[in-house]
């Protein structure tokens, strides 16, 4: 692969932001702040994890947010943290993978950025959370099960992002290539795009 500075698409994709901030959104483990990190010096843009946005509001951690004030009060801040973030400079923002179930969330994402959802499949987010103790959502000792509940009521609504990247497990350089490449609104690699399961089952028979 050449280096990702050299990829072509880059220009195009950076004429379709224009002045929008990059939303990425998707489940837990999709890789929203990995790629996020690594596509924003790409952009020339900052970058932001809404979680970690979210931790230095509330000077504690989600965990804790979640136990001390539950679910609906963790929502709000969110929503909030969101609102601040969206109406700032120009950046790249991963979200939390619950936020863009909001109505109210995705009306300022559209309005304000270019949503990108990390689309990965069960296995690979399960294999990528196993070991991860630290999500609140994920307390629960059926991990695959819970992740497969959350997937199939999640989808529908990650769905209506502009643009769907497939997240494997490929290099993470991939990805980002994958991401500059739907947004400059070029075709991904079967392999890498959102098609590629069902490509798969038309080469397989
Ligand atoms: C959540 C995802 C987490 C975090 C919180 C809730 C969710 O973010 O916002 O634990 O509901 O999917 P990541 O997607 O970055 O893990």
């Amino acid at each position: 692969m050449t280096s990702l500075t050299d990829i072509p698409a880059l220009d195009r994709a950076l004429e379709a932001l224009g002045t929008r901030c990059l939303v990425l959104v998707g489940m837990m483990g999709a890789g929203k702040s990995a790629v996020g990190r690594r596509i924003a010096p790409l952009l020339n843009l900052p970058f932001i994890d809404a979680d970690q946005a979210i931790v230095e509001a509330a000077q504690m951690p989600i965990a804790d947010i979640f136990e001390t004030y539950g679910e609906p009060e963790f929502r709000r801040l969110e929503m909030r943290v969101l609102v601040r973030l969206l109406s700032g400079e120009q950046r790249v923002i991963a979200t939390g993978g619950g936020a863009f179930l909001s109505t109210e969330t995705r009306n300022l994402i559209a309005r304000k950025g270019r949503s990108v959802w990390l689309k990965a499949d069960l296995e690979t987010l399960f294999g990528r959370v196993r070991h991860k103790s630290h999500r609140p959502m994920l307390q629960t000792p059926d991990l695959r099960e819970r992740l497969s509940a959350l997937l199939e009521e999640r989808e529908p609504v990650y769905a209506l992002a502009d643009l769907t990247v497939i997240s494997r497990d490929v290099k993470c350089e991939q990805t980002v290539a994958d991401v500059l490449q739907a947004m400059a609104g070029e075709p991904v690699m079967p392999e890498h795009g959102p098609d590629a399961d069902a490509e798969k089952e038309k080469n397989d028979g």
